[in-house]
């Protein structure tokens, strides 16, 4: 398997050719002119290592601790909704991978596998759950009692959701939420044989059209269907609403889809113990700054104070080096991940986190760090 994919891009190639068209651009593809997508990976090119040589780097380390637990590398994956689409329960695939490489692994809310199935099948894992404030934010609190009760360390409120998205991509290959058959992507899914019989056919020949399992027991709907009103994203929610979830969440609280300093502070002031520094991966806000040009700002606020994360854009070991060096404890991966459990399941996914360990582990060798611990900010370069 190895010799097919030596790095994440050559997973999202095989991804590319495993998955239909409209999946693909539906997980691989940004909002509306891709700038920000774009400009993810240009901010990292942007921003170049700076070594330290005949230092000792034998020995080396990745291991972090945040939120009270160990970690072994400086890695979480993302919550994505359509793990469960890459692969028959992609994310019980995606959870174990991240159990068995020691570390912890998100559960979307619009995940097709749900909260209690997660913590059965992936046990042992540190699980943080992804929250959405909905309209009616009773049934959110719902969600997190339920999260609470399967022992999830970790809360996740994304707060960059609110509008509804509309990529044009998405509305021309029919795979816009909710999913519709169409005659154009039948066409794309008869493409590709292999996924139509071991994701698709199997899902309809045992359990049927894969459904948003963690929705309220009368809204579970299957994944074709309109999501209630009340499931909606709240245009109306404010911070308040977020110190209620902290009243209500024994467990880490984290804040994702912070984008500038201010909203750091506020998330800290509001009790969070952690913040994810995201654009979405370059899916929403299309004129949105890249999160790792965004990252000292607000390690500089907060940082030391309340942990620290970023996502979007991350496909290489030095990314997270880089990121390191620049404030950040721990990296999502979002993309990445979806690409390799749409490789081989669990180790596909498996795979994707390998890559990064052994990238990051020879960046660390070739700057002179011992472990991610050592890396400072003097070991990069800004523009
Ligand atoms: C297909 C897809 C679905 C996603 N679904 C969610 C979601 O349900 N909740 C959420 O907070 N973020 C979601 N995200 C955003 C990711 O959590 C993460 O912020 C983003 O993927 C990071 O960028 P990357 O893909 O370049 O690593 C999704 C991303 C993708 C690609």
């Amino acid at each position: 398997m190895t010799m097919h994919a030596l790095n994440i891009d050559d997973l999202r190639e095989i991804a590319r050719r495993r998955l239909p068209r409209g999946l693909f651009e539906f997980v691989d593809r940004g909002a509306e002119d891709e700038v920000a997508l774009r400009n993810n990976r240009l901010a990292f090119e942007a921003i170049k290592l700076n070594p330290r040589g005949l230092v000792d780097v034998s020995d080396r380390s990745q291991e972090i601790s945040i939120f009270g637990r160990t970690q072994q590398m400086p890695l979480a994956i993302a919550p994505t909704g359509c793990a469960g689409l890459m692969w028959m329960h992609g994310a019980i695939a995606q959870a174990r991978a991240a159990r068995d490489a020691g570390i912890p692994f998100a559960l979307s809310t619009a995940s097709t596998s749900s909260i209690e199935t997660i913590a059965e099948q992936a046990h042992g894992a540190t699980l943080w759950f992804q929250l959405y404030l909905w309209n009616d934010i009773t049934l959110s609190h719902q969600l997190m009692a339920r999260a609470a009760a399967s022992g999830y360390h970790g809360l996740i409120v994304t707060i960059d959701s609110i509008a509804k998205y509309e990529r044009e991509y998405n509305i021309r290959n029919g795979f816009s939420m909710p999913f519709r058959l169409t005659r154009r992507n039948v066409a794309d899914v008869l493409m590709r044989p292999r996924w139509l019989a071991d994701v698709l056919l199997r899902y309809l020949l045992t359990s049927g059209m894969p459904k948003y399992e963690n929705y309220p027991r009368l809204a579970r709907r299957s994944i074709t269907s309109t999501p209630g009103k009340a499931m909606s994203m709240s245009e109306t929610m404010t911070w308040e609403d977020f110190r209620t979830v902290r009243s209500k969440w024994q467990q880490a609280l984290i804040v994702k889809g912070i984008l500038c300093a201010d909203d750091a502070i506020r998330a800290r002031d509001c009790g969070a113990d952690g913040v994810v520094v995201s654009n979405h991966g370059g899916r929403h806000l299309d004129s949105a700054r890249a999160p790792i040009d965004v990252l000292p700002e607000v390690a500089e606020a907060v940082g030391g104070q309340i942990t620290v994360m970023v996502d979007s854009g991350f496909r290489r070991g030095s990314d997270v080096v880089k990121a390191r060096a620049l404030g950040a404890d721990c990296v999502l991966i979002g993309r990445p991940a979806l690409y390799g459990t749409a490789y081989a399941g669990q180790e596909g996914t498996a795979l994707a986190i390998e890559i990064f360990r052994r990238e990051i582990d020879r960046v660390l060798v070739q700057i002179g760090c011992k472990t991610v611990n050592d890396v400072r900010p003097t070991h990069v370069v800004r523009p």
